[in-house]
């Protein structure tokens, strides 16, 4: 009665682009730093070396190297955009956001530009995010960049978490696709009561920073690593399947899964549960470690640029992480 019925938009990735660090941190360079082994690190998660930002680099410094080749693959120029969403846990400032000053350093004059919070699934949630703007006809084209500088937030004698996180980012531009195509179902979700599994204590309202919570190393990530195991080996299956399961698709349709790229060993035990072959689950983290909300970026990009994601491939992509969050969606490749 009187309602308007709208058409959404297909909508999926037309480009995309990553941007690694030059300097690299092997295993061999964190067994001088702690009590470690290259040993360890391996069989533990699958980490031979990670990347560095320098000490002049901040994220929007990572985030903008990879918006211009990601803006590139599309053939999209910076003024096309009318938004930009970074994710990181990250940032350059608690405020301004780093979206604007990518916006500016971008010179993508036309582009609304916030950040978006939620570790390491982040980059999913942002997707989503850009997706729903483009679906309803309000935005053309949307830049996502998932950015980080862990090795800022690093407890450097902490062996727990040291050995863990690297330096990156990589960046999707969104925008309306062929019928068919694009993302098809998504879900996001959070278990907030794990709020202390993964976190940085001090810096926030909660412990704003005093000298002494600078000399407790309180503004550094701490992790309780086993607790965040368990937790995304349980939650990698349940998200996937309830994506699956709203766009009527089954394991046996996807091509390729990008998974947030936190431990070898998570991605190898939730393969198992899903019985889906744990080759086909796309990863980088022996040369990047885990960078959070850039992780699914990087290695798409890396897949991509190997001739692993093809037009009609469809794809999943699923994150986990702080929070606790943890989110998936699939989509058919446009390109
Ligand atoms: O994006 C999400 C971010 N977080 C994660 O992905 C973390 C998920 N958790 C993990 O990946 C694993 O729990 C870790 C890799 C962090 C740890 O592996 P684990 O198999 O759970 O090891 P553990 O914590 O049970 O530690 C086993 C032993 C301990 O010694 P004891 O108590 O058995 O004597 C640790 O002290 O290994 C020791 N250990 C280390 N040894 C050498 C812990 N870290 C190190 C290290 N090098 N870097």
């Amino acid at each position: 009665k009187g309602s308007i019925i709208m058409k959404l938009k297909n909508v999926g990735i037309i480009g995309v682009g990553s941007y690694k660090p030059e300097k690299i941190l092997t295993n061999s360079d964190l067994e001088k730093m702690v009590e470690t082994s290259n040993e360890w690190i391996v069989s533990r998660t699958g980490i031979e070396e990670r990347r560095i930002a320098e000490d002049s680099q901040a994220t929007s410094d990572l985030a903008y190297e990879a918006a211009k080749k990601a803006l590139e693959n599309a053939k999209v120029s910076p003024e096309e955009i009318d938004l930009i969403i970074v994710a990181t846990m990250t940032p350059d400032y608690f405020t301004p956001a780093t979206a604007a000053i990518v916006q500016d350093k971008l010179g993508a004059t036309k582009a609304a530009a916030f950040d978006l919070s939620s570790a390491c699934s982040v980059q999913v949630y942002a997707l989503v995010v850009a997706q729903n703007f483009i679906a309803t006809g309000a935005y053309k084209k949307v830049l996502v960049i998932g950015a980080e500088t862990l090795s800022k937030v690093l407890d450097w004698t902490d062996r727990n978490t040291c050995i863990l996180f690297g330096d990156g980012a990589s960046a999707m531009v969104l925008g309306e696709v062929e019928e068919g195509y694009g993302i098809k179902a998504f879900h996001l979700a959070a278990d907030g009561s794990g709020e202390q599994a993964l976190l940085v204590p001090a810096g926030g309202s909660r412990k704003p920073a005093t000298s002494e919570t600078v000399e407790n190393k309180e503004h550094f990530l701490k992790m309780n690593g086993k607790e965040v195991f368990k937790f995304a080996v349980t939650v990698i299956p349940d998200t996937v399947a309830k994506t699956l399961e709203k766009a009527g698709m089954e394991m046996s349709d996807i091509d390729l899964i990008v998974p947030h790229q936190a431990n070898y060993r998570i991605v190898s035990a939730a393969a198992k549960k899903m019985n889906y072959p744990e080759e086909k689950f796309y990863m980088n983290l022996n040369k990047l470690g885990n960078t959070s909300g850039a992780s699914i970026g990087l290695a798409l990009t890396e897949a991509y640029e190997n001739g692993l994601v093809k037009k009609g491939d469809n794809l999943v992509f699923v994150g986990f992480g702080a929070g606790l969050s943890y989110a998936s969606l699939v989509l058919k490749w446009a390109y």
